[in-house]
C-alpha cells in the first residue's frame, strides 16, 4: 500500500513537479521521425504536461516548441511552415527550428528587437525512426541513453507509437508485473500449446513464480523464477530504466530486443514509444504476433491528444467478446497489448494506491515505487543527479527476456553470461 501523497508524487509529471523535474533530465523519444514532413503541418504534442508543436523545415531539421508564439501567446499550430522557420500567422513574426527570432514582420526595422526574443524551444534529435526531445537544461544537454533497442539502424527496428488513458506509472508498473502474463494473456493456456522445446512452458505449469530483485545503476531490475526440469530453473529478466523505460521478458534472451517508453502526455495520458528490433530468423512467439499485439488505430486528428489512439478502447468496453472469454479467452480481449490497456485504464486516471494491497508478487512494483521516489525527493530536495541522467552509456547493461539455468546458479551472474554470449554471437554473424 503506498500512500496517495507518496502516489502523487511519483504520478505528477507537470512542469515544477519533482517526478516531472526529474524526467525532464532525460531524452524523450515523442513521435515517429515521419509525422514531419519538411514544410509540412506542424504537430500538436502533449509531452509532461506542455502544449508543444513540432514542425520540420525546409532543410529537414525538426523543431519542437511551445506552442505559443512570444510575442502575445497565439498559438503557433497555426502557423505557416516555409522557407526555413515557421511564421506566426497573427502578426508575422518568424521563428526556427532553434526557436530564434528570424523575423519581426510588424515591427519597422529601426525598431526591430528579434534578437533579443527566443521561443521556448527544445533541443530535438532523430533516431531509431523515432523523434527524441529534451525538455531540461538546454545548455546541458547529455547522450541519447544506450538503450539497445533504441540504437538500432532505422532498417532494422519497428516503431510503434500507442497512446494510453491513464497515468504513466500505472501502465508501467503493468510492464514489471510478470505475473498477470499467466491469466491476463494466457490464463486458458496450457502446456499442451507449447512446442515441447519452448521454455515458455513452464510459465503455464507455474503460475505463481517467485521473485529476485536488485537495484542497478539505471534503475531496478527482477529475476522472476519458476522450477524448470529436474535441476533447473526457468529466469525471465526484466528492467526498469530511469526515467519510464521498461524492457519485458516476453522473448529468448539471445534475440529479444526490445524497449518501451511510458511517456507521459499529462498526468492522465500516456503515450506507450515501443522499439522492437526486426526478426533476424525465426520471430519469437511475441514477434510472430506483432510488433504490439493490438487493434486497429483510431485515424490521428490534430488535437493535443488525438494521435495513435487504438480503436478498442474505453468507449466501447475494448470490444470485450463475452463468449470467448466463457470459452477460449481468459479475457474476452484480443492481443497482448489491448489486454494490458484494457486492464490498467480500468484503474482510473490515475489509481488510488492507499486500496492496494501489495502481495510478494508485487515486489518489483514496490522497489521501483520506493526507488523512483528517492530519486526524485534527491533531486528535487539536494540537487542530487537522478540515475544515469549523465551517464546514459550506462543503460547498455540492460536487456530483457527469458532463459532456463541450473537450480544452483546465481541469477545475476547467469544473466550477465548469456547476455554477453548473445552478443558476441551478433558481432561475429556481423
Ligand atoms: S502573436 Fe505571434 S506574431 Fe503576434
Ligand atoms: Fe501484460
Amino acid at each position: 500500500m503506498a500512500s496517495s501523497k507518496d502516489s502523487d508524487y511519483l504520478a505528477c509529471v507537470g512542469p515544477g513537479t519533482p517526478m516531472g523535474e526529474l524526467m525532464r533530465q532525460y531524452w524523450i523519444p515523442v513521435a515517429l521521425a515521419s509525422e514531419f514532413a519538411a514544410d509540412g503541418d506542424p504537430v500538436r504534442l502533449m509531452v509532461l504536461g506542455e502544449k508543444l508543436i513540432g514542425f520540420r523545415d525546409s532543410t529537414g531539421k525538426v523543431g519542437v516548441m511551445d506552442h505559443r508564439c512570444p510575442h502575445r501567446c497565439a498559438s503557433l499550430f497555426f502557423g505557416r511552415n516555409e522557407e526555413g522557420g515557421i511564421r506566426c500567422v497573427y502578426h508575422g513574426w518568424k521563428f526556427d527550428a532553434e526557436g530564434k527570432c528570424l523575423d519581426m514582420a510588424n515591427v519597422p526595422p529601426h525598431q526591430d528587437f528579434k534578437h533579443k526574443v527566443h521561443a521556448k524551444a527544445y533541443k530535438t534529435a532523430e533516431r531509431a525512426n523515432a523523434l527524441w526531445i529534451y525538455m531540461g537544461d538546454q545548455a546541458r544537454i547529455p547522450a541519447l541513453p544506450a538503450i539497445e533497442a533504441t540504437m538500432l539502424a532505422d532498417s532494422d527496428v519497428t516503431v510503434r507509437l500507442i497512446q494510453r488513458q491513464c497515468n504513466w506509472l500505472q501502465g508501467l508498473e503493468g510492464s514489471i508485473d510478470t505475473s498477470h502474463a499467466g491469466f491476463l494473456h494466457g490464463g486458458t493456456r496450457t502446456v499442451r500449446d507449447y512446442d515441447e522445446s519452448d521454455p515458455e512452458k513452464f510459465g503455464a505449469i507455474h503460475r505463481d513464480p517467485e521473485y529476485m530483485v536488485t537495484e542497478t545503476p539505471c534503475g531496478t531490475s527482477y529475476g522472476a523464477y519458476r522450477p524448470a526440469d529436474p535441476g533447473l530453473t526457468y529466469w525471465r529478466i526484466a528492467h526498469h530504466l530511469f526515467p519510464f523505460w521498461t524492457l519485458s521478458p516476453s522473448g529468448p534472451i539471445d534475440r529479444h530486443v526490445t524497449a518501451r517508453a511510458w511517456v507521459p502526455m499529462d498526468d492522465t495520458h500516456t503515450m506507450t514509444v515501443n522499439f522492437v528490433k526486426k526478426p533476424q530468423g525465426q520471430p519469437t512467439r511475441s514477434q510472430a504476433a506483432g510488433p504490439a499485439g493490438f487493434t486497429d488505430y483510431l485515424p490521428n486528428t490534430t488535437d493535443w491528444l488525438g494521435r495513435w489512439r487504438t480503436a478498442a478502447n474505453d468507449g466501447n468496453d475494448f470490444l470485450i467478446d463475452r463468449a470467448a472469454q466463457r470459452t477460449t479467452s481468459f479475457s474476452g480481449v484480443s492481443g497482448v497489448f489491448m489486454q494490458d490497456q484494457m486492464i490498467t485504464e480500468s484503474m482510473g486516471g490515475i489509481t488510488d494506491r492507499s486500496l492496494e494491497h501489495l502481495a510478494p508478487s508485487d515486489r518489483m512494483i514496490a522497489e521501483t515505487r520506493r526507488r523512483l521516489l528517492r530519486a526524485a525527493r534527491e533531486f528535487a530536495e539536494k540537487g542530487i543527479r537522478p540515475p544515469a541522467a549523465d551517464t546514459p552509456e550506462e543503460n547498455i547493461f540492460a536487456r530483457a527476456g527469458h532463459f532456463v539455468a541450473p537450480t544452483e546458479a546465481n541469477w545475476l551472474a547467469a544473466y550477465r553470461e548469456r547476455l554477453a554470449a548473445a552478443r558476441d554471437a551478433n558481432t561475429a554473424s556481423a
